[in-house]
């Protein structure tokens, strides 16, 4: 009730008001208090990160985790003040900025795409071992977009697409990343859905692939680079990925011998999938997947070369087909014994099962 004061003023009583504890008031002891308790209210909520817990089901993932905490490298604190962006042609420095701008199709989705993953893996409760793993892997995924935009912003400022290229070659250049960017974001598109479609075996089994590529690439790239800047960071980046492949492999060790056929069956397509969409830097972009118009190859064909010359050490078409045929028999040779049948890949001379392609569901990521 509320009452008029002396001025006439509308006071609160304390009716509404959890009185003070009297002094004499004797506290319930914890059993009394248990008694009363009310049963918790359930979370109805699907894919909710609420509530937690941390067990640990792959302890060999912890241990990576672990060891992950410190990569031992920061791009910040590569050399960059030693790349001789004068010392080059303006040909020169499109055709590298180029690449990078290729790679951070796959390597600067990098955070969005496990930091995604990250979150699908806390919704669906997966244990602590997981969300650490895509922590870890979206933190280094943040270094090699760093790499890529720091690569480009020295070499073409405001690049990739917010420069004016002065020659018909970076104009070529810009028009190819144009569409690159159109394609990877068909790509992200149909990620958002399949990450939340497959279970944690099958996604792991898209990663792997990924890293497979990825640490067979920057493989490559290390030993054919003489400019050091670069060398430098593709020794570290090839060892990051390195750790993600050890994610992926201590995982899939345990859950692909459980597996049922039509999960098995379910990977065999993605690995297909897989290659077609990594095929864009391992190789050259399968029509299946990549929307490019007819400049595009001749274009990028014409800039790996001029990115050579300078001492960027991309490899010729030949020896591109024998190494990404190296890393996916790798792969072959990863999975086959859990009874994960392999498929076709004619464009590089692999055998296995003729699968469908679909487009949408498209899962590897560096
Ligand atoms: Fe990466
Ligand atoms: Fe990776």
């Amino acid at each position: 009730m509320a009452d008029k004061d002396q001025t006439g003023h509308t006071a609160v009583t304390s009716r509404h008001m959890i009185p003070p504890p009297e002094k004499h008031e004797v506290m319930p002891n914890p059993e009394e208090l248990l008694l009363n308790a009310e049963d918790a209210p359930p979370i109805l909520e699907k894919l909710c990160i609420f509530p937690f817990d941390w067990r640990v089901e792959t302890p060999r993932l912890m241990e990576i985790y672990h060891n992950s905490r410190d990569p031992g490298w920061s791009p910040a604190q590569l050399d960059w003040d030693s790349l001789d962006v004068e010392g080059m042609t303006l040909d020169q420095r499109y055709a590298i900025s180029y690449w990078f701008a290729l790679l951070s199709v796959f390597d600067a989705s990098g955070p969005a795409v496990f930091a995604r993953a990250m979150i699908h893996a806390y919704e669906t409760h997966e244990e602590d071992a997981i969300r650490k793993c895509f922590f870890s892997v979206t933190r280094d995924e943040m270094n090699h977009e760093e790499v890529c935009g720091k690569a480009i912003t020295l070499l073409t400022p405001n690049g990739p697409l917010g420069h004016d290229p002065q020659t018909p070659l970076g104009k070529l250049a810009k028009n190819n990343i144009e569409w690159l960017y159109h394609n990877g974001a068909r790509y992200w598109k149909g990620y958002k859905t399949a990450v939340e479609h497959y279970p944690m075996p099958i996604l792991f089994s898209s990663f792997l692939f990924g890293e497979v590529a990825s640490s067979t690439l920057f493989h490559s790239m290390y030993q054919n680079t003489t400019i050091p800047v670069f060398k430098e960071a593709f020794k570290n980046i090839g060892r990051d990925e390195g750790r993600h492949l050890s994610f992926c492999l201590a995982l899939l060790k345990e859950v692909l011998p459980k597996l049922n056929e039509e999960e098995k069956m379910t990977i065999t397509k993605q690995f297909r999938a897989g290659f077609i969409f990594l095929s864009g830097i391992l190789y050259e972009p399968p029509a299946e997947f990549w929307n490019l118009p007819p400049t595009f190859l001749p274009a990028q064909r014409m800039l790996e070369d001029v990115a050579r010359t300078a001492g960027f050490g991309i490899l010729d078409l030949e020896e591109r087909k024998a190494n990404w045929r190296t890393a996916v028999v790798r792969l072959k040779t990863i999975v086959e014994p859990h009874g994960i049948k392999f498929p076709a890949l004619p464009e590089i001379g692999v055998d296995g099962e003729d699968v469908a392609f679909d487009a949408d569901k498209i899962v590897p990521i560096f």
